[in-house]
């Protein structure tokens, strides 16, 4: 242990940012942007900017050629102070991509970050209505009022500085977990590498060589072995389970489970590198019942121990179990897997005929090339099959067969063989999946690690102060897991090099003076950050832990008494914008044009949308987009709202179910979207108008067929008639 103890390791809010702006009157800037043409050239950004200037608290607004260029930046600096400005909107491109830069701007003239407000004109607007100019026009300046009326309701908020203790927990010492250990402790800090199995190496312990160098992989072992053992700061622990992980980013407590005792310590971080397993088939190809069909995995352990026995006739099937059999995706290494063992076998047996069957062959990059290059001139026959007819395995005397329409040839053929092998993909270890449940973090819809961004935050999870590295995030080779170690190892360190960071400010609280203590926020609170106290007049109230609460509003959303909100989602400033977005009712008879209001996860569904605008998807200009962290934050109350507030449809979307980012917060949106049709039918409005769909960051088309989907059914169900509305203002939580 280092001399940390006497450290304080405690949150602090720390006051010190300008707080005035809470009891002033709003005072906004609006900066509309033309982005080139790219806003310009499909809307009137003259006439929303002059729309801007008549809305309520409104005292500036101006236009810039790009808002984000050097100039933009300095004229929203200059015009916060000169106009004393308290509230900035900005009206361009995206807040994904440039909310950061803004929030700068504001910070450097003095103005709370969290007093800054985006617009989405461009991804969302000119981008996807470029031949509509007039409605692209209107749904801009609708797009502006709503920005303005939250920001009117924004308060600044202050960050919690966390403390960080120097020490990181590494769980798995495989090559990933190996690899990160060593670069965190030659940058100074303690190491806790923890390994279930009583050796470490993970599947590397299993190979008879690494491909594409050759190298001998216990002796890569060996060697990481010693360099852990002379590494002081690393405590290895083998043959050892983690009992519990509790606090929080800064603050972790870990509870090891060693065979004759327990172990206790404090980190600051933690690195996920528990690896993945190799995916038993059983039942495909004969897997299980015919002995000679075997695993890539079982084949390189016996070519390691050279207990292959001679071999004649060597079939390799690829993608078993893969792309769309037993999970969806390509496990990436299997190619390179089976070319290098079936050069072994051909190295070892030459005689040996050795077919590689395979769907398509993907090797990335010339040193693959080659590799596969030089299997094709040892005589390695590789045959294609479509995934529609695919091989089959049966029993050949004390032989195997493998039948096999060839494309190629463009009739069945029949290839005898020794021994099948099987590629099949790697798979998501037992306790990888217990161990996300004890970290509270999110496994993807494929049961890996779920990282916080694919491009942007690749080795981070959504919950801060935890890593994850090698194939635990995915399949990989060994040369990409030991470079996403050294990722992992470098983000674990940087807090511990700051000593101290802060955390966003976006969390939930609640007001324990009304909370009557139902318990609702402690049961949906993904995060394990609510629970329930008494309190000094002893009643049972709910308790929510800052520093483990993530934001995601789960809690808010459901909260019957409105006790809990969520910072900078709050209910007011979410409902001034609903009640903004469609000022009057849409016009019946031939004219109905069906206003639509859509609520979006801060990270998927909202990314979606950005990228149907990237993409050119056009769609209806009907819909007005309000953003919330996650679709669990969407209130039933929001929804209503907008029933009442002119929408003739809503839209509830999201990440698709087991992608949310709060780990599996969204399970709740799915459960209030079934329960809230069924109340608007009882209301008397027909449930069609109320649409859910779950849409990826990658899923811009599926976006832009939502959109159009709800728009034709609202269409055809015309406008809400409001004398059938059996719906009482007074109520507030139908589910
Ligand atoms: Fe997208 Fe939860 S973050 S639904």
């Amino acid at each position: 242990m280092t001399g940390s103890e006497e450290k304080d390791f405690s949150v602090k809010n720390p006051n010190n940012m300008r707080d005035s702006a809470r009891n002033e009157k709003p005072r906004i800037g609006v900066f509309v942007c033309h982005c080139g043409v790219n806003i310009a050239g499909f809307l009137d950004v003259e006439e929303v900017t002059e729309y801007a200037k008549t809305l309520p608290n409104v005292v500036f607004a101006m236009r810039n050629l790009y808002t984000c260029a050097e100039d933009g930046i300095s004229a929203i600096k200059e015009a916060i102070k000169e106009h004393n400005l308290n509230r900035v909107v900005v009206a361009s491109c995206t807040p994904r991509t440039h909310e950061p830069l803004f929030r700068a701007a504001c910070e450097e003239a003095g103005l709370n970050k969290y007093l800054f407000e985006f617009a989405n004109i461009r991804d969302q607007c000119s981008w996807v209505h470029m031949n509509e100019w007039a409605k692209a026009t209107e749904k801009a300046k609708d797009l502006v009022r709503m920005s303005v009326m939250r920001a009117s309701m924004l308060e600044p908020l202050e960050e919690t500085t966390i403390s960080i203790y120097p020490a990181t927990l590494v769980i798995g010492a495989g090559v990933s977990g190996m690899t990160c250990a060593l670069s965190i402790a030659s940058q100074g800090f303690e190491v806790y590498l923890v390994e279930r199995e009583n050796e470490v190496g993970g599947l590397l312990r299993s190979l008879h060589s690494l491909a594409p160098t050759v190298a001998d992989p216990d002796r890569i072992i060996s060697r990481y072995l010693e360099r852990i053992k002379s590494e002081e700061r690393i405590h290895l622990f083998t043959g050892t389970t983690i009992k519990s992980i509790d606090g929080y980013f800064g603050n972790f407590d870990v509870t090891l489970s060693l065979s004759d005792r327990e172990e206790r310590f404090k980190v600051g971080t933690v690195v996920v590198a528990t690896g993945a397993d190799e995916m038993k088939p059983d039942g495909l190809y004969g897997y299980g019942k015919l002995s000679g069909v075997i695993t890539q995995g079982q084949l390189e352990i016996l070519l390691k121990e050279n207990r292959t026995g001679e071999l004649k006739d060597v079939v390799m099937i690829q993608c078993a179990g893969s792309r769309g059999q037993r999970v969806s995706y390509c496990n990436r290494i299997c190619c390179m897997v089976a070319i290098k063992n079936a050069i072994a076998v051909k190295e070892r047996f030459p005689e040996a005929r050795v077919s590689v069957l395979h769907n398509d062959i993907e090797v990335y990059g010339v040193i693959q090339e080659k590799w596969y290059n030089k299997a094709r001139s040892l005589g390695v026959r590789f045959r294609k099959f479509s995934p529609e007819k695919p091989p089959a395995v049966s029993e050949s005397g004390d032989r195997l067969s493998v039948n096999l329409f060839s494309e190629l040839m463009n009739r069945e053929i029949e290839i005898p063989a020794d021994v099948v092998v099987l590629s099949s993909p790697l798979v998501q270890t037992h306790s990888g999946m217990e161990l996300a449940k004890m970290l509270r973090v999110p496994l993807g819809q494929d049961k890996f690690f779920f990282e916080a961004h694919v491009k942007l935050r690749p080795v981070d999870f959504a919950t801060d102060g935890i890593y994850v590295c090698g194939t635990a995030q995915g399949p990989k080779n060994v040369a990409e897991s030991i470079a996403q170690a050294h990722a992992a190892a470098s983000h674990a360190v940087n807090p511990m090099r700051q000593e101290k960071v802060n955390a966003e400010a976006i969390n939930s609280y609640v007001n324990q003076e009304a909370c009557v203590g139902c318990g609702y926020c402690a049961w949906v609170c993904p995060f394990g950050a609510v629970r329930m106290v008494v309190n000094e007049e002893g009643n049972l109230v709910s308790e929510i832990n800052e520093a483990l609460c993530k934001g995601c509003g789960a809690c808010a959303a459901g909260c019957p008494t409105l006790t809990i909100t969520t910072k900078h989602f709050t209910e007011e400033q979410t409902l001034a914008q609903i009640r903004v977005a469609f000022p009057q009712p849409s016009k019946p008879g031939e004219d109905f044009e069906p206003q639509i209001l859509a609520f979006t996860c801060n990270w998927c569904s909202y990314a979606g949308a950005d990228l149907a605008g990237v993409s050119r998807f056009q769609y209806p200009p009907n819909v007005r987009i309000i953003r919330l962290m996650c679709s669990a934050r969407i209130d039933p109350l929001y929804v209503l709202e907008a029933f009442r507030r002119n929408a003739d449809g809503v839209l509830m979307s999201g990440c698709h179910i087991g992608d949310c980012h709060y780990i599996n917060a969204n399970l709740q949106t799915e459960r209030r979207y079934f329960a809230l049709k069924e109340y608007l039918e009882q209301i008397g409005i027909e449930p069609e108008r109320l649409q859910l769909a779950w849409i990826s960051a990658a899923e811009g088309e599926k976006w832009a067929s939502a959109v159009k989907d709800i728009v034709e059914k609202v269409k055809k169900l015309g406008p809400i008639d409001k004398s059938k509305l059996r719906y009482k203002e007074s109520e507030r939580h139908p589910v």
